[in-house]
């Protein structure tokens, strides 16, 4: 088969506002309730329908990042039944809490899907919890296992400054060390905010249940916490996921600028962002 003309396609950071765990399934995975929305920073994948499959991965958080079948965007084209070749320009820290290694996997089904005019496959949960909003990355509430997707129209537009202070934390690990996992869902249906001030002031109403628990095993996220929610600019600071990287909402892009250039450490990536 010739190679056909590549497609570029963009996989955001993907950022948890809320993260409820609700319930436990019989086979140990839980049931989250979650606002999820997307960075306008992210990575960047152009990929072709090729004879054998290939990943190159370069780009500044490119070490470490596996170019076999470890990756899961090589994963995400075997589900999809096609080969592809993919370039991975690698701009995310893997395992930090903003979906990298989903977001990469959701734009390769996004990819393969405008090279073949056929639709992702179903289940794309069966590749990560985080994969199904990943696929329109687009503002969503996520709830099951991560495999039920409702659009959220309109939300307000919400400044950021995304920080990760360079370590890992195990997603299972964080899940074992909840104190309860019958935590309060979201309200159903969730409410409509006037603007972005409106939706901070019931963010804070809400919560990440995977907070504490991450908190305990990597100390450094409830220093990182403490130093983002000591900022001036600092509206309201949160982690994402299961960690370790936590976002600080700002009033204005500005905000999020100086509040960026105020966080600068050798060991971490801070990135100002707009959130949609
Ligand atoms: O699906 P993903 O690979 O992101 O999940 C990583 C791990 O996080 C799972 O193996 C499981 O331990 C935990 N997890 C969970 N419930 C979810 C999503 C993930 O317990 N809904």
């Amino acid at each position: 088969m010739a190679e056909t003309q590549p497609v570029a396609e963009f996989a955001p950071a993907k950022i948890n506002l809320t993260l409820h765990v609700t319930g436990q399934r019989p086979d140990g995975y839980h049931l989250l309730d979650s606002l999820v929305v997307f960075a306008d920073v992210g990575d960047r994948l152009t990929l072709a329908l090729s004879d054998t499959p290939a990943l190159n991965v370069t780009g500044p958080r490119a070490e470490g990042v596996p170019g076999d079948a470890r990756n899961l965007a090589l994963r995400a084209a075997e589900t999809a039944g096609t080969t592809v070749r993919i370039a991975l320009d690698k701009h995310l820290p893997a395992a930090a809490g903003i979906g990298g290694g989903s977001s990469d996997a959701a734009a390769v089904l996004r990819g393969i899907s405008r090279l073949t005019g056929l639709a992702p496959p179903d289940d794309t949960v069966r590749l990560g919890a985080d994969v199904p909003v990943c696929l329109p990355a687009r503002a969503a509430r996520m709830q099951g296992v991560g495999e039920i997707v409702t659009p959220v129209a309109d939300l307000p537009r919400l400044h950021a400054v995304l920080v990760n202070p360079g370590v890992e934390v195990a997603t299972p690990a964080c899940f074992a060390r909840l104190a309860t996992r019958t935590n309060p869902p979201m309200p159903d249906p969730l409410p409509r905010w006037s603007g972005p001030a409106d939706l901070i002031d019931w963010l804070a109403t809400m919560r990440n249940d995977l907070e504490p628990p991450a908190c305990h095993i990597a100390p450094v996220i409830a220093d990182l916490l403490e130093t983002l929610r000591a900022d001036p600019a600092c509206r309201l600071a949160r982690m994402s996921g299961s960690g370790a990287t936590c976002f600080a909402l700002t009033d204005t892009a500005a905000h999020a600028r100086a509040m960026a250039a105020r966080l600068s450490r050798p060991q971490w990536w801070v990135q100002p962002t707009r959130l949609s």
